[in-house]
């Protein structure tokens, strides 16, 4: 399948919808029991068109990187796009080059198309020593492009400030039910700044509410409440997502999100509608103070 794509800055095209890995390879450790599965998952995405997908050095401490490093053996490298992010406790200078060249290893690979700050830097780390380390990584070729996690506007500023190269995404919590970068800004600047808004936690991990609306929509359209959902964040205008899933029916069900888009009044009647929705992320609030991802 195709999966449209939209433009950003630094000529970067991102596909509306690339596969999230968190939880694959284990949480905070790696756990090796679904790792079948798992690979199955990745290569599953990618025979069906997926090319974008998300690690991070810190998803099964390194072992969701190991996994996709297996699937690549068996694909052609330069067709996919791999995103992985360094931790806000690795970001001192010597630690983020480190860090960088472990995630290389873990994934077998030369290059990384787009890495992340996972949090802006712990206190007592200078952005402007984090971003010396990112600015050689992109400087050398082996960084394609360089993005950013859960920053606020003023967070983005500051990192902006020290990058020599665009920030091209922001990945944040965004979702029907999670709204806090629009109410605090950051999906307006993003937008006006040709910054990709990269949502992740788009199906609430799956729990998203079975709103009334929802299911509305679904029967509306002949669609799923959660391709209604999805279809939702990637009919705005900046926006991509990247739902993780280990099942080849709800990867499917979720690919059904695209190629199609919500009327600009249903897109209108969800904006305002749509029940319980909060502004502070319950996983990683904007300008955080702590890793509280769960
Ligand atoms: N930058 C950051 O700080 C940050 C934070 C969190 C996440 N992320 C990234 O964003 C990605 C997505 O976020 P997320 O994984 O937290 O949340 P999510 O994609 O909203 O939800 C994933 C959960 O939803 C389930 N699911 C997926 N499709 C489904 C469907 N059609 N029907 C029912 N359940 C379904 C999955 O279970 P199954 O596997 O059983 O389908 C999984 O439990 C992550 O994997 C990660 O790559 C980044």
């Amino acid at each position: 399948m195709n999966i449209p794509t939209k433009k950003f800055t630094d000529n970067l095209e991102l596909p509306v919808y690339g596969l999230g890995t968190w939880q694959m390879g284990g949480r905070w450790e790696a756990d090796s029991t679904n790792d079948g599965a798992e690979k199955k998952a990745i290569q599953a995405a990618i025979d069906r068109g997926i090319t974008h997908i998300d690690t991070a050095e810190s998803y099964g401490n390194g072992h969701s990187e190991e996994l996709i490093g297996e699937v690549l053996k068996n694909n052609d490298r330069a067709k996919l796009f791999i995103a992985s992010k360094v931790s806000a406790h690795n970001q001192k200078h010597d630690d983020l080059l480190k860090s960088f060249e472990a995630s290389l290893n873990r994934l077998g690979t030369d290059y990384i198309d787009l890495y992340m700050l996972h949090r802006y830097p712990e206190p007592g780390m200078p952005i402007a020593e984090t971003m010396k380390a990112m600015n050689s990584l992109v400087d050398s070729g082996r960084v394609r492009r360089f993005g950013v996690c859960n920053m606020s506007v003023n967070r983005l500023k500051e990192v902006q400030k020290h990058s020599k190269h665009p920030i091209v995404c922001n990945q944040v919590h965004y979702s029907l039910a999670m709204r806090e970068i629009v109410d605090r800004g950051v999906l307006e600047y993003c937008q006006n700044n040709d910054i990709a808004i990269v949502a992740w936690g788009p199906l609430q991990k799956g729990q998203l509410q079975q709103a009334e609306i929802l299911q509305k929509l679904a029967d509306k359209y002949s669609k799923t409440p959660y391709q209604i959902a999805l279809n939702w964040l990637t009919s705005q205008e900046g926006v991509v997502t990247i739902p993780k899933t280990t099942h080849i029916e709800h990867l499917e069900e979720n690919l059904g999100s695209i190629g199609w888009q919500l009327d600009k009044a249903d897109m209108d009647d969800l904006t305002q509608n749509f029940p319980g929705q909060s502004n502070v992320s319950e996983r990683v609030p904007l300008d955080y103070e702590a890793d509280v991802e769960v």
